[in-house]
């Protein structure tokens, strides 16, 4: 299938291929995602098959505000979920409760809830109300693999594979949604995201962190994530001695280590750097695009410097995590 990549002011293939029950790639503004028809169940099929996911790993469904939320899920919207809906709708926010059975079981896969998002980006947004349906959209790389923040990421990962890539530039946030299971007293945090735990909380007070050695609430956070092919290395530390000694360890144990780093950067590597910018909001902003791009040089690893659990810190920090697999380096 040759793929062809839209201007995101000519949406009218992509509209018309989604009411097909085909697959389209499009901006949002945290990561592109990969959308089908969310109650075709058939169509959401494809979403699986392109990217190699898991069948046990669910989707999110997009739509345009509070509405969908009542229209998919099952019985009264809980005050607290109501609550963060209003203060954060659209926006990068997604709520889990339990679904109605109009949500193909495929999209929920199998489970009895179901994760509702209403994005802020006008593409998607034009896209689900062309629809007239939800859309069901996981990101738009291919299983394992760090989420696309530019169509040349999705193209990269996809060509062949789909039809249409919608265009909308870089990605505002840079990282992927927040997740929240709004079934639990309190509230649980499932996957850090675009919006911070500290601007959740401000709105329903506590909120418990999804323990991981638990079962897993959130499918998705089980399996190897965010991955490039070099293997990641996480530097836990801003100390520019501790880093620079790790660094020069790791040269002498891969070969050629690339780098991303927060600024002030004053660090050499015998590979590319990427610079993380000045701060959180930055570096959500560019880390998935620093993985891919220091990726494509092939270094023997790629060390990342990140030290913040602050406000959307916390993703990146979570996202580093999981690209480097246990490989972490702490003084
Ligand atoms: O920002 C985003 O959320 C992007 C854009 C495209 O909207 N989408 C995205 O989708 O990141 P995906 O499929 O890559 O991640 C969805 C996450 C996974 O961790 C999945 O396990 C979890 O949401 N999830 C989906 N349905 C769930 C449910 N019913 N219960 C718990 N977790 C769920
Ligand atoms: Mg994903």
């Amino acid at each position: 299938m040759q793929t062809t990549v839209l201007n995101e002011g000519d949406l009218g293939s992509a509209i018309d291929w989604l009411r097909q029950g085909e697959v389209v790639a499009f901006p949002t503004e945290t990561v592109y995602g990969l959308g089908a028809d969310g109650l075709d169940a058939v169509a959401c099929a494809k979403i699986f098959e392109v990217k190699g996911r898991p069948s046990d790993n669910p989707l999110i469904l997009h739509v345009l505000g509070v509405d969908g939320l009542e229209q998919f899920t099952r019985g009264p919207v809980p005050a607290l979920a109501r609550a963060l809906t209003n203060a954060f709708w659209p926006g990068p926010l997604t709520i889990v409760l339990p679904s109605n059975r109009e949500v193909p079981s495929i999209v929920r896969a199998g489970l009895d809830t179901v994760a509702i998002r209403a994005p802020a980006h006008p593409v998607a947004r034009t896209l689900i109300e062309a629809l007239g349906h939800p859309v069901a959209a996981p990101s738009a790389n291919r299983s394992g693999r760090p989420s696309p923040t530019t169509a040349q990421a999705v193209l990269d990962d996809l060509n062949g594979r789909i039809r249409y890539i919608v265009d909308g530039g870089q990605t505002l946030v840079g990282v992927e949604s927040t997740v929240v299971d709004c079934t639990t007293q309190p509230l649980t945090l499932l996957r850090p995201g675009g919006l911070s735990l500290e601007m959740i909380t401000s709105v329903v007070g506590e909120v418990q962190l999804s323990n991981s050695e638990g079962p897993a609430r959130s499918p998705g956070m089980k399996y190897r994530h965010y991955a490039p092919k070099a293997p990641v290395i996480w530097i836990q530390s801003r100390d520019r001695d501790f880093v620079r000694k790790t660094l020069d360890a790791l040269q002498r144990e891969y070969g050629t280590i690339a780098l991303a780093s927060p600024e002030p950067l004053g660090l050499k590597v015998n590979g590319g750097i990427v610079s993380l910018g000045p701060d959180e909001t930055s570096a959500a902003h560019r880390l998935f695009y620093a993985l891919r791009q220091l990726d494509s040089d092939a270094p023997s690893a790629i060390a990342v410097v990140w030290d913040s659990n602050q406000g959307i810190g916390r993703a990146v920090a979570n996202r580093v995590e999981k690209a480097a697999a246990g490989r972490v380096v702490a003084p």
